[in-house]
């Protein structure tokens, strides 16, 4: 399996053979794509139809795309995925297929990163709460309750890979602690390491769940790990929903056990559990980590060309 080819495209061919669109929201991608390959719309499509046209398939992290779904595509060669994250993928099943799979694991990296921050200074300064209490004409009506700083303030990133180290970067830059968790010790100066999961939540104010969503990180954050966290302590999500166990948060957070959460992913999306919506210190994003203008065309034109680069090498 290839991931991230950036070889250049040096063909302006038409490739005569067909892709499969997963899903809607990858069309602004079919621009570059439709002088080149003949294109199919899997909204389109009877949704048990065989396509042995298909050679290419461009998926999103949306799409489910297992076993019975490869088993309509007997001449898949090659996914495209618009996402850094292949866990929507049966990736030993591509493998057994030998299925090129190409991804975009860089384009995704700051804004995801941006978010996470935005979550920390949004959950701890209560801009949410604030500002329906200026909107509410409460202003020297009432007292509202002061929010909390972040500066020198613990933050807990669960897996420092590319986004987990951005994260710190920008938690550095408001002279946070950095205090990470994942499978090696990194020896970064001033970050502190730990192989504990349980011994680091106990520490930090600020959980951050930044690590790849598989097998091994599936409900790592269970109830024993929100035990450990402390009352004032916050969980901010923007990795995968499954890697939290969503009743145990939801738990945790009617009993007061942490002070809130910041959450872009969840268990079923686009699915949330509605007593989210009651809580007033609990901030929901639609899993918008990357969608920025800027790194949404990135993602659409990478995708493309990752395409591109495949037929004219193959
Ligand atoms: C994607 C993501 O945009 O890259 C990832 O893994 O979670 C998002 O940034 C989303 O999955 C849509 O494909």
């Amino acid at each position: 399996m290839i991931i991230n080819n950036e070889k250049n495209d040096s063909s302006e061919n038409f490739f005569n053979t067909t892709l499969l669109i997963s899903n809607k929201s990858l069309f602004p991608a079919v621009k570059y794509l439709k002088k080149r390959f003949n294109i199919l719309y899997n909204d389109e499509i009877e949704k048990n139809n065989v396509l042995p046209s298909v050679t290419g398939l461009l998926s999103s992290g949306y799409d489910l795309v297992d076993k019975s779904f490869l088993d309509r595509l007997p001449n898949l060669k090659v996914i495209s995925h618009f996402a850094s994250g292949l866990d929507s993928i049966d990736v030993d099943e591509v493998k057994k297929r030998n299925i090129v799979v190409l991804n975009t694991p860089n384009a995704v990296v700051n804004d995801t990163a941006d978010l996470a921050m935005a979550f920390i200074l949004n959950l701890s300064r209560r801009f949410f709460i604030n500002h329906r209490f200026v909107e509410n004409g409460l202003w020297r009506k009432h007292v509202y309750p002061l929010s909390h700083s972040v500066t020198n303030k613990c933050v807990g990133i669960v897996g420092l890979g590319k986004i987990g180290k951005a994260i710190a970067k920008r938690c550095s830059a408001f002279n946070m602690n950095i205090h990470y968790w994942g499978r090696t010790n990194q020896k970064i100066s001033n970050y502190t390491f730990h192989n504990n999961l349980s011994e680091m939540s106990k520490k930090v104010d600020f959980l951050v769940i930044s690590c790849a969503g598989n097998e091994q990180t599936k409900g790592i954050i269970d109830e024993n790990i929100l035990a450990n966290l402390q009352s004032t302590a916050y969980v901010i999500n923007v990795a995968r929903g499954f890697i939290i166990k969503q009743d145990a948060l939801i738990i945790s957070l009617q009993n007061n056990q942490i002070a809130g959460a910041g959450l872009d992913v969840f268990e079923d999306e686009p699915n949330v559990p509605h007593v989210f919506f009651q809580m007033k210190n609990v901030l929901l994003q639609p899993h918008a980590g990357s969608a920025t203008e800027e790194t949404r065309n990135i993602m659409f034109h990478r995708v493309s060309k990752h395409l591109i680069n495949f037929y004219s090498t193959h």
